[in-house]
């Protein structure tokens, strides 16, 4: 891996005595970092001072899932807006059956022209988002149209590292339909500031999230979903479907890579 130890280790040093026993190495690797959940994203818009009364707008907001949780957990009133039909009607049912559906309205549409009059939104939520996004300049130029005066925007995105080559990242962005311009951090903060947004904080979540479902009981075996449709492969595609298929192995592996640090995850929060 790119950035790691480069000078090769000996027999010698890899059989010899370490110092420690192989199971006691083990042990120490094995204690938990105690990573944070994912709704630790919830904290940083909990942290924004959002409650009763704002307005806010999950942009990219698929089925209404997030918009619902923030209703929920915030009492503010939500507009969800994604560009595929199949999620609005989706999330139409979602809704009318969620406690706190009356807080929520979803719409078709997409960042680069929201469903929502200028002055809008106290904050607007992109939660992964802004990698399929083409014209990003042109989103965020939409998203500070529909923002209140000071208003924020809270952002989950994953960017490149150096340990990411070339050729994966265009598989990946070929089978995930993103864009691979927005896997560069650099370019992404270049174009934020460009936008006429500051940034106010960078939360490197890095594999925290993915760690914190792994250590629980029902965290999803990527790694053992991965290998089973390399190795049947064929079976899988005609019992899926093609599209399914590459779509299902391909977020397999950005998921690994998101746990071994090929791929990063952070909150940024930008404010108009
Ligand atoms: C990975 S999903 C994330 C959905 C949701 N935000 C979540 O975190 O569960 C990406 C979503 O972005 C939507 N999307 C793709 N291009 C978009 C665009 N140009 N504007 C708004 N949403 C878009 C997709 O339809 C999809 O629902």
């Amino acid at each position: 891996m790119a950035d790691e130890h480069t000078d090769p280790l000996t027999v010698e040093q890899m059989y010899g005595d370490w110092g420690i026993e192989w199971e006691d190495a083990l042990a120490i690797t094995g204690r938990s970092l105690n990573p944070r959940p994912r709704t630790s994203l919830y904290d940083t818009v909990g942290a924004l001072g959002i409650g009763e009364g704002d307005r806010v707008l999950d942009i990219g907001g698929r089925d209404a899932a997030q918009a619902l949780d923030l209703a929920e957990r915030f009492g503010c009133r939500v507009l969800s807006v994604d560009p595929v039909r199949f999620n609005i009607d989706f999330g139409t049912e979602d809704i009318a059956k969620h406690t706190h559906g009356h807080l929520v309205e979803n719409e078709l549409g997409t960042i680069g022209r929201i469903p929502a009059p200028d002055d809008t939104f106290n904050l607007v939520f992109a939660r992964d988002m802004l990698g399929h996004v083409e014209d990003l300049a042109g989103g965020l130029a939409e998203c500070r149209r529909v923002l209140k005066t000071g208003g924020a925007m809270v952002i989950h995105d994953v960017f490149a590292t150096p340990l990411l080559e070339p050729k994966e990242s265009a598989w990946l962005c070929g089978e995930l339909a993103q864009v691979p311009e927005r896997l560069n951090d650099e370019l992404f903060e270049q174009t934020v500031a460009e936008a006429g947004f500051t940034i106010e904080a960078v939360d490197r979540v890095a594999s925290e999230w993915l760690e914190h479902s792994l250590e629980s009981e029902t965290g999803e075996k990527r790694l053992l979903l991965a290998a089973r449709l390399r190795r049947d492969r064929d079976r899988f595609i005609e019992e899926l479907g093609e599209i399914p298929f590459r779509v299902v192995q391909a977020n397999n592996l950005w998921t690994i890579y998101r746990m071994i640090g090929k791929l990063e995850d952070r909150v940024v929060v930008i404010r108009a």
